[in-house]
Protein backbone atom coordinates (compact mmCIF):
# COMPACT_ATOMS: atom_id res chain seq x y z
CA UNK A 1 0.00 0.00 0.00
CA UNK A 2 1.36 3.58 -1.13
CA UNK A 3 1.51 6.03 1.41
CA UNK A 4 -0.35 9.15 0.69
CA UNK A 5 0.60 12.81 1.64
CA UNK A 6 -2.12 15.17 2.00
CA UNK A 7 -1.12 18.51 0.77
CA UNK A 8 -3.39 21.56 0.99
CA UNK A 9 -2.44 24.17 -1.26
CA UNK A 10 -3.32 28.08 -0.11
CA UNK A 11 -4.28 30.52 -2.68
CA UNK A 12 -6.01 29.69 -6.18
CA UNK A 13 -4.20 32.45 -8.41
CA UNK A 14 -1.64 31.46 -10.76
CA UNK A 15 0.96 29.74 -8.43
CA UNK A 16 -2.04 27.53 -6.96
CA UNK A 17 -3.30 26.43 -10.19
CA UNK A 18 0.07 26.10 -11.57
CA UNK A 19 0.98 23.66 -8.25
CA UNK A 20 -2.24 21.88 -8.23
CA UNK A 21 -1.65 20.73 -11.70
CA UNK A 22 1.67 19.98 -11.24
CA UNK A 23 1.19 17.71 -8.38
CA UNK A 24 -1.46 16.20 -9.91
CA UNK A 25 0.56 15.49 -13.21
CA UNK A 26 3.11 13.39 -10.85
CA UNK A 27 1.67 10.47 -10.91
CA UNK A 28 1.69 10.53 -14.98
CA UNK A 29 5.06 11.76 -14.95
CA UNK A 30 7.04 9.50 -12.68
CA UNK A 31 5.92 5.74 -12.86
CA UNK A 32 6.97 3.67 -9.52
CA UNK A 33 6.52 6.71 -7.01
CA UNK A 34 6.54 5.22 -3.46
CA UNK A 35 3.95 7.53 -2.49
CA UNK A 36 0.86 9.32 -4.02
CA UNK A 37 0.15 13.11 -3.29
CA UNK A 38 -3.37 13.77 -2.92
CA UNK A 39 -5.02 17.15 -3.10
CA UNK A 40 -6.74 17.24 0.00
CA UNK A 41 -7.92 20.83 0.80
CA UNK A 42 -7.89 23.92 -1.54
CA UNK A 43 -7.32 27.00 0.92
CA UNK A 44 -9.21 29.95 -0.98
CA UNK A 45 -10.51 33.43 0.81
CA UNK A 46 -13.25 33.35 -1.41
CA UNK A 47 -16.55 31.11 0.40
CA UNK A 48 -18.94 31.86 -2.34
CA UNK A 49 -17.08 30.45 -5.22
CA UNK A 50 -14.90 27.82 -2.80
CA UNK A 51 -16.63 24.73 -3.65
CA UNK A 52 -16.01 25.41 -7.46
CA UNK A 53 -12.54 26.37 -7.29
CA UNK A 54 -11.97 23.38 -5.32
CA UNK A 55 -13.70 21.21 -8.26
CA UNK A 56 -12.10 22.88 -10.90
CA UNK A 57 -8.70 22.16 -9.61
CA UNK A 58 -9.53 18.83 -8.36
CA UNK A 59 -9.45 18.97 -4.50
CA UNK A 60 -11.48 17.12 -1.87
CA UNK A 61 -12.12 19.79 0.42
CA UNK A 62 -11.70 23.87 1.04
CA UNK A 63 -11.23 25.90 3.60
CA UNK A 64 -11.36 29.59 3.71
CA UNK A 65 -9.59 30.00 6.84
CA UNK A 66 -5.81 29.56 7.08
CA UNK A 67 -6.19 28.52 10.33
CA UNK A 68 -9.09 26.40 10.36
CA UNK A 69 -7.01 24.13 7.51
CA UNK A 70 -4.38 24.14 9.98
CA UNK A 71 -5.87 22.27 12.80
CA UNK A 72 -6.44 19.64 10.45
CA UNK A 73 -4.76 16.49 11.40
CA UNK A 74 -5.10 14.85 7.99
CA UNK A 75 -2.93 17.97 6.23
CA UNK A 76 0.97 16.63 5.75
CA UNK A 77 1.88 19.18 3.36
CA UNK A 78 0.74 23.06 3.26
CA UNK A 79 1.46 24.74 -0.23
CA UNK A 80 1.65 28.59 0.26
CA UNK A 81 0.71 30.24 -3.04
CA UNK A 82 0.09 33.40 -1.93
CA UNK A 83 1.21 37.06 -2.14
CA UNK A 84 5.05 37.64 -0.57
CA UNK A 85 3.85 39.65 2.57
CA UNK A 86 1.80 36.71 3.56
CA UNK A 87 4.62 34.19 3.51
CA UNK A 88 6.22 34.95 7.22
CA UNK A 89 2.93 34.72 9.12
CA UNK A 90 1.37 31.58 7.12
CA UNK A 91 4.96 29.78 7.34
CA UNK A 92 5.54 30.63 11.15
CA UNK A 93 1.87 29.09 11.62
CA UNK A 94 2.68 25.80 9.84
CA UNK A 95 5.80 25.33 11.36
CA UNK A 96 3.55 25.52 15.16
CA UNK A 97 0.89 23.37 13.58
CA UNK A 98 4.04 20.94 12.61
CA UNK A 99 3.28 20.64 9.23
CA UNK A 100 5.75 20.40 6.29
CA UNK A 101 5.99 23.33 4.03
CA UNK A 102 6.64 23.84 0.34
CA UNK A 103 6.80 27.86 -0.17
CA UNK A 104 6.95 29.71 -2.89
CA UNK A 105 9.62 32.71 -3.72
CA UNK A 106 10.32 34.19 -1.93
CA UNK A 107 10.44 33.05 1.55
CA UNK A 108 10.12 36.54 3.33
CA UNK A 109 9.81 40.19 2.47
CA UNK A 110 13.11 40.95 4.06
CA UNK A 111 16.52 38.83 4.79
CA UNK A 112 15.43 39.55 9.27
CA UNK A 113 11.63 37.72 8.62
CA UNK A 114 13.43 34.67 6.60
CA UNK A 115 16.54 34.07 9.49
CA UNK A 116 13.72 34.07 12.02
CA UNK A 117 12.04 31.33 9.95
CA UNK A 118 15.32 29.61 10.18
CA UNK A 119 15.85 29.94 13.61
CA UNK A 120 11.82 28.75 13.94
CA UNK A 121 12.45 25.39 12.28
CA UNK A 122 15.87 24.53 13.83
CA UNK A 123 15.88 20.95 15.27
CA UNK A 124 12.70 20.21 13.61
CA UNK A 125 12.11 16.92 12.00
CA UNK A 126 9.90 18.62 8.88
CA UNK A 127 10.40 19.12 5.44
CA UNK A 128 10.80 22.92 4.17
CA UNK A 129 11.26 23.82 0.54
CA UNK A 130 10.81 26.41 -1.88
CA UNK A 131 10.13 26.70 -5.32
CA UNK A 132 12.88 27.98 -7.31
CA UNK A 133 11.18 25.58 -9.94
CA UNK A 134 14.15 26.79 -12.84
CA UNK A 135 16.46 24.47 -10.57
CA UNK A 136 14.69 21.44 -11.85
CA UNK A 137 15.41 21.92 -15.92
CA UNK A 138 17.31 19.04 -16.90
CA UNK A 139 19.73 21.60 -18.29
CA UNK A 140 20.33 23.78 -15.26
CA UNK A 141 21.03 20.32 -13.87
CA UNK A 142 23.17 19.21 -16.27
CA UNK A 143 25.11 22.76 -15.71
CA UNK A 144 25.48 22.09 -11.83
CA UNK A 145 27.05 18.28 -12.62
CA UNK A 146 29.44 20.38 -15.16
CA UNK A 147 30.67 22.82 -12.25
CA UNK A 148 30.44 20.63 -9.99
CA UNK A 149 33.44 18.32 -11.86
CA UNK A 150 35.37 21.03 -11.45
CA UNK A 151 35.10 21.84 -15.82
CA UNK A 152 34.85 25.61 -15.83
CA UNK A 153 38.37 25.93 -13.77
CA UNK A 154 37.95 29.06 -11.51
CA UNK A 155 35.31 31.30 -11.68
CA UNK A 156 35.98 34.61 -13.67
CA UNK A 157 32.45 36.01 -13.59
CA UNK A 158 29.22 35.56 -14.47
CA UNK A 159 26.05 37.11 -15.99
CA UNK A 160 22.23 36.52 -15.35
CA UNK A 161 18.99 38.31 -17.00
CA UNK A 162 15.18 37.84 -16.68
CA UNK A 163 13.45 40.10 -18.69
CA UNK A 164 9.51 40.12 -19.03
CA UNK A 165 8.08 43.02 -21.20
CA UNK A 166 4.77 42.93 -18.59
CA UNK A 167 5.50 46.24 -17.42
CA UNK A 168 5.89 48.30 -20.71
CA UNK A 169 2.55 48.88 -21.51
CA UNK A 170 1.30 52.32 -19.41
CA UNK A 171 -2.61 51.93 -19.72
CA UNK A 172 -1.56 48.37 -17.61
CA UNK A 173 -2.74 48.24 -14.00
CA UNK A 174 -0.04 47.98 -11.67
CA UNK A 175 -0.66 44.76 -9.46
CA UNK A 176 0.60 43.63 -6.24
CA UNK A 177 3.63 42.22 -7.66
CA UNK A 178 4.77 46.35 -8.51
CA UNK A 179 3.56 47.38 -5.01
CA UNK A 180 6.42 47.23 -2.52
CA UNK A 181 4.36 47.09 0.51
CA UNK A 182 2.82 43.57 -0.92
CA UNK A 183 5.80 41.76 -2.70
CA UNK A 184 8.52 43.28 -0.18
CA UNK A 185 10.08 45.14 -3.47
CA UNK A 186 9.45 45.10 -6.95
CA UNK A 187 10.79 43.27 -9.62
CA UNK A 188 14.01 42.23 -7.81
CA UNK A 189 11.85 40.10 -6.07
CA UNK A 190 9.62 38.78 -7.90
CA UNK A 191 12.18 38.03 -11.17
CA UNK A 192 15.28 38.79 -9.22
CA UNK A 193 14.62 35.97 -6.46
CA UNK A 194 15.23 33.54 -9.49
CA UNK A 195 18.23 35.18 -11.11
CA UNK A 196 19.94 34.79 -7.84
CA UNK A 197 18.85 31.86 -6.92
CA UNK A 198 19.46 30.54 -10.26
CA UNK A 199 23.28 31.28 -10.08
CA UNK A 200 23.87 30.10 -6.49
CA UNK A 201 21.99 26.71 -7.41
CA UNK A 202 24.30 26.03 -10.51
CA UNK A 203 27.70 27.64 -8.95
CA UNK A 204 27.15 25.29 -5.90
CA UNK A 205 27.10 25.79 -2.17
CA UNK A 206 30.39 26.32 -1.94
CA UNK A 207 31.61 29.51 0.41
CA UNK A 208 33.87 30.87 -2.32
CA UNK A 209 31.28 31.34 -4.51
CA UNK A 210 28.46 33.19 -2.39
CA UNK A 211 27.80 36.87 -3.19
CA UNK A 212 29.77 39.14 -1.00
CA UNK A 213 28.93 42.49 -2.28
CA UNK A 214 26.42 44.14 -4.56
CA UNK A 215 25.78 47.65 -6.14
CA UNK A 216 22.44 47.74 -7.79
CA UNK A 217 21.02 50.94 -9.70
CA UNK A 218 17.18 50.38 -9.97
CA UNK A 219 15.13 52.09 -12.08
CA UNK A 220 11.62 53.38 -12.99
CA UNK A 221 9.92 53.55 -16.26
CA UNK A 222 6.68 54.61 -15.68
CA UNK A 223 6.21 56.94 -12.69
CA UNK A 224 2.23 56.86 -12.72
CA UNK A 225 -0.14 54.46 -13.93
CA UNK A 226 -3.05 53.02 -12.58
CA UNK A 227 -3.63 50.89 -9.37
CA UNK A 228 -4.81 47.71 -8.65
CA UNK A 229 -8.18 49.66 -7.20
CA UNK A 230 -7.83 51.19 -11.08
CA UNK A 231 -7.20 55.10 -9.37
CA UNK A 232 -4.08 56.91 -10.12
CA UNK A 233 -1.31 55.67 -8.80
CA UNK A 234 2.32 56.39 -7.97
CA UNK A 235 5.19 53.40 -8.84
CA UNK A 236 6.39 52.74 -5.46
CA UNK A 237 9.21 50.09 -6.67
CA UNK A 238 11.87 49.62 -9.21
CA UNK A 239 10.65 48.16 -12.56
CA UNK A 240 13.64 46.95 -13.39
CA UNK A 241 17.15 46.59 -11.70
CA UNK A 242 20.80 46.24 -12.62
CA UNK A 243 23.25 44.65 -10.26
CA UNK A 244 27.35 44.10 -10.29
CA UNK A 245 27.85 40.98 -7.92
CA UNK A 246 31.10 40.06 -6.95
CA UNK A 247 31.49 36.52 -5.44
CA UNK A 248 33.84 35.80 -2.44
CA UNK A 249 35.93 34.07 -5.04
CA UNK A 250 36.72 37.32 -6.59
CA UNK A 251 34.59 36.72 -9.78
CA UNK A 252 32.40 39.82 -10.99
CA UNK A 253 29.17 39.66 -12.71
CA UNK A 254 26.03 41.41 -13.45
CA UNK A 255 22.29 40.41 -12.26
CA UNK A 256 19.18 41.81 -14.02
CA UNK A 257 15.62 41.62 -13.76
CA UNK A 258 13.50 43.96 -15.48
CA UNK A 259 9.33 44.24 -16.04
CA UNK A 260 10.31 46.85 -18.98
CA UNK A 261 12.16 45.06 -21.35
CA UNK A 262 10.30 45.62 -24.79
CA UNK A 263 10.06 42.57 -27.18
CA UNK A 264 11.09 39.94 -24.16
CA UNK A 265 8.49 37.27 -23.04
CA UNK A 266 9.88 35.06 -20.06
CA UNK A 267 13.45 35.70 -21.16
CA UNK A 268 15.54 34.46 -18.91
CA UNK A 269 19.84 33.45 -19.48
CA UNK A 270 22.62 32.55 -17.48
CA UNK A 271 25.99 32.31 -18.46
CA UNK A 272 28.98 31.52 -16.27
CA UNK A 273 32.47 32.00 -17.56
CA UNK A 274 35.57 30.08 -16.11
CA UNK A 275 39.44 29.74 -16.71
CA UNK A 276 38.61 26.33 -18.28
CA UNK A 277 35.17 26.59 -19.79
CA UNK A 278 31.69 28.77 -20.14
CA UNK A 279 27.98 27.89 -19.72
CA UNK A 280 24.91 29.22 -21.59
CA UNK A 281 21.73 28.44 -20.41
CA UNK A 282 18.25 30.65 -22.22
CA UNK A 283 15.14 29.39 -20.59
CA UNK A 284 13.47 30.45 -24.65
CA UNK A 285 16.04 26.94 -25.40
CA UNK A 286 15.43 24.74 -22.67
CA UNK A 287 16.29 21.83 -23.98
CA UNK A 288 20.32 22.63 -25.06
CA UNK A 289 23.30 23.90 -22.36
CA UNK A 290 25.89 25.55 -24.67
CA UNK A 291 29.25 24.46 -23.20
CA UNK A 292 32.68 25.89 -24.23
CA UNK A 293 35.85 23.96 -23.05
CA UNK A 294 38.38 25.20 -23.09
CA UNK A 295 40.67 22.43 -22.63
CA UNK A 296 39.77 20.88 -25.94
CA UNK A 297 42.57 20.98 -28.34
CA UNK A 298 42.38 24.11 -30.81
CA UNK A 299 44.40 22.59 -33.39
CA UNK A 300 44.37 22.02 -36.69
CA UNK A 301 42.49 25.62 -37.80
CA UNK A 302 39.94 25.14 -34.58
CA UNK A 303 40.58 21.66 -33.31
CA UNK A 304 37.68 20.77 -31.62
CA UNK A 305 37.25 24.09 -30.09
CA UNK A 306 33.81 25.98 -29.69
CA UNK A 307 30.80 25.86 -28.21
CA UNK A 308 28.99 22.18 -27.66
CA UNK A 309 25.14 22.34 -27.73
CA UNK A 310 24.47 19.99 -25.13
CA UNK A 311 20.83 18.19 -25.55
CA UNK A 312 19.17 17.69 -22.40
CA UNK A 313 15.71 17.41 -23.57
CA UNK A 314 13.88 15.07 -21.09
CA UNK A 315 16.69 12.79 -20.40
CA UNK A 316 15.94 13.06 -16.25
CA UNK A 317 16.69 8.78 -16.46
CA UNK A 318 19.73 8.97 -14.63
CA UNK A 319 19.22 11.09 -12.26
CA UNK A 320 15.19 10.47 -11.71
CA UNK A 321 14.67 7.18 -12.78
CA UNK A 322 11.26 7.14 -12.73
CA UNK A 323 10.82 9.54 -15.35
CA UNK A 324 8.46 9.08 -17.97
CA UNK A 325 6.51 12.53 -19.24
CA UNK A 326 7.44 13.96 -21.20
CA UNK A 327 9.24 11.31 -23.07
CA UNK A 328 13.37 11.00 -23.24
CA UNK A 329 13.16 12.85 -26.71
CA UNK A 330 10.09 14.95 -26.30
CA UNK A 331 11.07 18.91 -25.48
CA UNK A 332 10.35 19.74 -22.17
CA UNK A 333 8.76 23.13 -21.12
CA UNK A 334 8.21 25.59 -18.15
CA UNK A 335 5.05 23.33 -16.60
CA UNK A 336 7.40 20.25 -16.14
CA UNK A 337 10.17 22.29 -14.21
CA UNK A 338 7.40 22.89 -11.85
CA UNK A 339 6.27 19.46 -12.02
CA UNK A 340 9.93 18.05 -11.59
CA UNK A 341 10.11 20.51 -8.94
CA UNK A 342 6.79 19.02 -6.90
CA UNK A 343 8.69 15.78 -7.81
CA UNK A 344 11.95 16.72 -5.74
CA UNK A 345 10.01 18.13 -2.90
CA UNK A 346 7.91 15.18 -2.04
CA UNK A 347 10.24 12.72 -2.68
CA UNK A 348 11.75 14.52 0.39
CA UNK A 349 8.96 14.13 2.49
CA UNK A 350 8.56 10.83 1.54
CA UNK A 351 12.10 10.24 2.69
CA UNK A 352 12.58 12.63 5.43
CA UNK A 353 15.31 14.32 3.99
CA UNK A 354 16.00 18.02 3.53
CA UNK A 355 15.23 19.33 0.29
CA UNK A 356 17.03 21.77 -2.35
CA UNK A 357 15.78 24.35 -2.63
CA UNK A 358 15.75 24.45 0.95
CA UNK A 359 14.15 27.39 3.36
CA UNK A 360 17.77 27.93 4.07
CA UNK A 361 18.24 28.29 0.08
CA UNK A 362 15.12 30.72 0.51
CA UNK A 363 16.56 32.74 2.95
CA UNK A 364 20.07 33.07 1.00
CA UNK A 365 18.26 34.86 -1.47
CA UNK A 366 16.54 37.34 0.19
CA UNK A 367 20.05 37.61 2.25
CA UNK A 368 21.43 39.35 -1.24
CA UNK A 369 18.23 40.72 -2.45
CA UNK A 370 18.41 43.13 1.12
CA UNK A 371 22.15 43.85 -0.15
CA UNK A 372 20.62 44.97 -3.25
CA UNK A 373 17.80 47.26 -2.54
CA UNK A 374 18.79 50.32 -1.79
N1 LIG B 1 7.93 30.09 -9.18
C1 LIG B 1 7.22 30.70 -10.11
O1 LIG B 1 7.27 30.35 -11.28
C2 LIG B 1 6.33 31.83 -9.71
C3 LIG B 1 5.60 32.53 -10.69
C4 LIG B 1 4.71 33.51 -10.27
C5 LIG B 1 4.57 33.79 -8.91
N2 LIG B 1 5.31 33.12 -7.99
C6 LIG B 1 5.15 33.37 -6.54
O2 LIG B 1 3.94 32.70 -6.15
C7 LIG B 1 3.25 33.45 -5.15
C8 LIG B 1 1.83 33.73 -5.67
O3 LIG B 1 1.91 34.45 -6.89
P1 LIG B 1 0.75 34.36 -7.98
O4 LIG B 1 1.36 34.78 -9.27
O5 LIG B 1 0.03 33.08 -7.90
O6 LIG B 1 -0.20 35.53 -7.45
P2 LIG B 1 -1.75 35.68 -7.70
O7 LIG B 1 -2.09 37.08 -7.36
O8 LIG B 1 -2.12 35.16 -9.06
O9 LIG B 1 -2.41 34.69 -6.64
C9 LIG B 1 -2.37 34.88 -5.26
C10 LIG B 1 -3.65 34.30 -4.69
O10 LIG B 1 -3.58 34.30 -3.28
C11 LIG B 1 -4.90 34.58 -2.80
N3 LIG B 1 -4.82 35.00 -1.39
C12 LIG B 1 -4.44 36.18 -0.88
N4 LIG B 1 -4.52 36.15 0.47
C13 LIG B 1 -4.96 34.91 0.81
C14 LIG B 1 -5.25 34.26 2.03
N5 LIG B 1 -5.11 34.89 3.18
N6 LIG B 1 -5.71 32.99 2.00
C15 LIG B 1 -5.87 32.34 0.83
N7 LIG B 1 -5.62 32.91 -0.38
C16 LIG B 1 -5.16 34.17 -0.39
C17 LIG B 1 -5.39 35.66 -3.76
O11 LIG B 1 -6.79 35.79 -3.71
C18 LIG B 1 -4.91 35.11 -5.08
O12 LIG B 1 -5.85 34.22 -5.65
C19 LIG B 1 4.09 34.70 -4.93
O13 LIG B 1 4.87 34.52 -3.79
C20 LIG B 1 4.96 34.82 -6.16
O14 LIG B 1 6.21 35.43 -5.91
C21 LIG B 1 6.16 32.15 -8.37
Amino acid sequence: MKKTINVAVVGKGAMGRTHSSSIAMLKYCFKDMPFEVKLHTLVTRNEETARKDADELGFENYATSYEEMLSNPEIDVVDICTPNNLHFDMVQKAVMANKHILCEKPLGISYEETEKILSLIEGKNKCYGMVFNNRHYPAIIRAKQIVKEGHLGRILSFRSCYRHSSGTDPEKNAGWKQNKDICGAGVLFDLGSHVIDLLSCVLGDKEENRITKVKSVPQIGFETRRGMNGEEWKTNAEEAIYVIATLKCGAVGTLEATKICVGANDDFTLEIFGTDGSLKFDIMQPNFLEFYDNTAVGKPVGGYKGYTRIECINRLNDVIPGSVLPGMRAPIGWLQGHVNSMYNYFMCVYEGKTPSPSFADGAYVNKIMDMCKL
